[in-house]
């Protein structure tokens, strides 16, 4: 089935790679037209179709003047988010705030510039990533990680209830292990830390996963393009998750 989006206007933060490139393509291939943004804005060249703008969600007054320039959206999703590895022992305020900065300020901060002209138009779609560490499954080191993305599903719930007979709905996915850049790299820096192979660190992340297997972007941008799409207009402010089992 193809144009599940057609006509609707796309905002998609960090599409320059990984879950959220995969949602942006998704969003074009039904007939979306598509904001992909990024902080990196060289990553998203390759993009097809899509507008491309560089976006760092850690500036207000960027989302801001973005949203200004965009003009009215029927869908925003958040995909800007960092995996700080550690324990409480190992999280100095530093990166304690630096993680709820990017992980939910920023969702925080481009709610509060599109959700306006949602409103105005009476409808609307929010996606949130958030994961299946978090409130849905605590993870060893990922404790500042955990603590953001337990936040995202909130702000979710609560801009759900908040705007239900708005017209606007948000929901949080929550995705399990995914294959993307990100995930290369901390598997590197985890059989550096745990002075083993590569190999073994890669295998180690795919064992925590019941199907045997990491998940695929795009696989995560399936669901987005339901929750974005009119097909989900009865669902608000719950969490899907697309975890492989990982919360089983
Ligand atoms: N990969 C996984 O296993 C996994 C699992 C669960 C949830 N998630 C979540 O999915 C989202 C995407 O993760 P991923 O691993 O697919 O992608 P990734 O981490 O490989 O890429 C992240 C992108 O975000 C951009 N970015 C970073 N800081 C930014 C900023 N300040 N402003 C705008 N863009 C910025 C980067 O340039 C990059 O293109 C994140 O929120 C992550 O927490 C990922």
């Amino acid at each position: 089935m193809a144009g599940r989006l057609k006509g609707k206007v796309a905002v998609v933060t960090a599409a320059g790679q990984g879950i959220g490139r995969a949602i942006a393509e998704a969003f074009v291939a039904e007939g979306a037209t598509v904001w992909a943004t990024d902080k990196d804005a060289a990553l998203l060249e390759g993009i097809p179709k899509a507008k491309k703008r560089k976006l760092d969600v850690l500036s207000s007054k960027a989302v801001n003047a973005f949203a200004e320039k965009v003009g009215p959206v029927d869908i925003l999703v958040n995909a800007a988010g960092f995996v700080h590895h550690g324990t409480v022992l190992d999280t100095d305020d530093k990166a304690w705030d630096f993680s709820f900065d990017l992980n939910v300020k920023s969702m925080h901060r481009t709610i509060q510039a599109f959700l306006p002209a949602m409103l105005a138009k009476g409808s609307g779609s929010i996606v949130n990533i958030a994961s299946g560490a978090g409130s849905v499954r605590g993870i060893p080191n990922r404790y500042a990680y955990g603590a953001t993305k337990a936040a995202v599903i909130g702000l979710t719930k609560a801009v759900a209830a908040d705007y239900i007979k708005k017209g606007v709905r948000a929901n949080a996915i929550c995705p399990g292990t995914i294959q993307s850049p990100s995930l290369d790299q901390r598997i590197k820096d985890l059989a550096q830390v745990t002075k083993t192979t590569e190999a073994a660190a890669r295998q180690a992340f795919i064992d925590r996963q019941p199907m045997g297997r990491l998940g695929t972007a795009e696989e995560i941008a399936a669901l987005a393009v339901y929750l974005a799409a009119d097909e989900s207009s009865y669902t608000t402010g719950q969490i899907h998750l697309a975890d492989g089992g990982f919360a089983l």
